[in-house]
């Protein structure tokens, strides 16, 4: 029977210690907001989906039935677990990339058995909520909760490395998690610049250390359009949620019922790519600056890269990885890589 540990031992448990990395102040965000707005082929940057109501939208289309990445790949960790168990060093620090609620890393550490638990998210303010949670279920396991924006660069802060030598973990293997496909946000240059980051993160840790990371294949494209344009208009709605988020950043006058939502798989760009296209001439305005969009004109809000295995295991070798293993579910839509720093 599991005993329930006496209070006063509480104070003995590893207690979490933060980070926040310097966040890029209001100015800047204006500007690239604004500086995306006015490009000729107008756009905005991906992660500004993710306010409060934007990360409960993306929850939500995690439970569609056309979206099928999320539960594909958990069915992928499901059925092989155990074999990437023995691929995965235990004993590893784990460093989760927008690691968000922290639910699909610490489902994990029953069969992968880490020695630390490092998230990191944008906003270190969500990931406190979460990683408490963590916490009470894995009391003995140490945990460092990262604020920093790893989409500019995946660089530890000096006072993660302190927080690791002082766990004695400065040689422990490392884990670079990074679950979700999301990575497919990256266009292929850019992927492999942060591919090559991740791989000099597991350079500081000790022998054994890798990248486990989930990626979406590339599929029919009866399967991944309904999959970015559901019936019941959830993702229509993550996508116009931007404009209401970008309105609150850039204090401009966005009509989010004005703008249809748009998303198509390119075969030649091996991508999803959503727009938000203008319901009729419109002018949207901000201190500072406005913009024009004409009936029809689109913005545009993502990118989803779709890999091949054989292209994704040749993009990892490029960024300097060794030896690479992948597991597939049995439709081969979703598949998860550990490749061997
Ligand atoms: C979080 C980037 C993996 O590309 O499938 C889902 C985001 N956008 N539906 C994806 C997304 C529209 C998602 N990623």
């Amino acid at each position: 029977m599991h005993m329930k540990r006496p209070q006063h031992e509480r104070t003995e448990w590893p207690r979490t210690h933060f980070i926040q990395q310097h966040r890029e102040d209001m100015a800047a965000v204006r500007a690239e907001l604004a500086a995306g707005l006015t490009a000729p082929l107008a756009r905005l940057a991906p992660k500004y989906f993710y306010d409060a109501l934007g990360s409960r939208l993306f929850d939500a289309i995690t439970e569609l039935d056309e979206y099928y990445p999320t539960r594909t790949e958990a069915a992928i960790f499901d059925v092989h677990g155990q074999a990437m168990a023995r691929q995965v060093p235990s004993g590893a620090v784990w460093f989760d990339l927008g690691a968000g609620s922290c639910a699909k890393a610490s489902s994990l550490f029953g069969v992968m058995r880490p020695g630390a638990y490092v998230p990191i998210d944008i906003s270190v303010d969500y990931l406190r909520g979460s990683v408490a949670a963590v916490q009470e279920r894995h009391p003995q396991l140490p945990m460092l909760g990262l604020g920093l924006d790893f989409s500019s660069a995946l660089e530890l802060p000096a006072e993660a490395g302190a927080w690791l030598s002082a766990h004695g973990l400065q040689a422990a293997p490392r884990c670079v998690f990074y679950p979700g496909s999301s990575i497919g946000n990256f266009a292929p240059d850019e992927a492999l610049r942060l591919l090559g980051q991740a791989r000099a993160l597991c350079e500081g840790g000790g022998s054994g250390s890798g990248l486990l990371i989930g990626v979406d294949r590339v599929k029919e494209t009866a399967v991944l359009e309904p999959a970015y344009d559901d019936a019941l208009g959830v993702t229509a709605a993550f996508n116009r949620n931007l404009l209401r988020h970008v309105n609150r950043l850039l204090g401009s006058d966005f009509a989010p019922e004005r703008w249809r939502h748009v998303a198509f798989y390119s075969e030649a760009e091996s991508r999803i790519e959503m727009h938000l296209q203008a319901d009729g001439a419109q002018t949207v305005s901000w201190p500072g600056g406005q913009r024009t969009f004409a009936d029809g004109e689109r913005l545009h809000t993502e990118n989803s890269y779709k890999w091949t295995p054989e292209a994704f295991e040749a993009l990892l070798q490029q960024a300097g990885f060794g030896e690479v293993t992948h597991w597939s579910d049995g439709r081969s839509w979703f598949s998860v890589f550990w490749a061997q720093a």
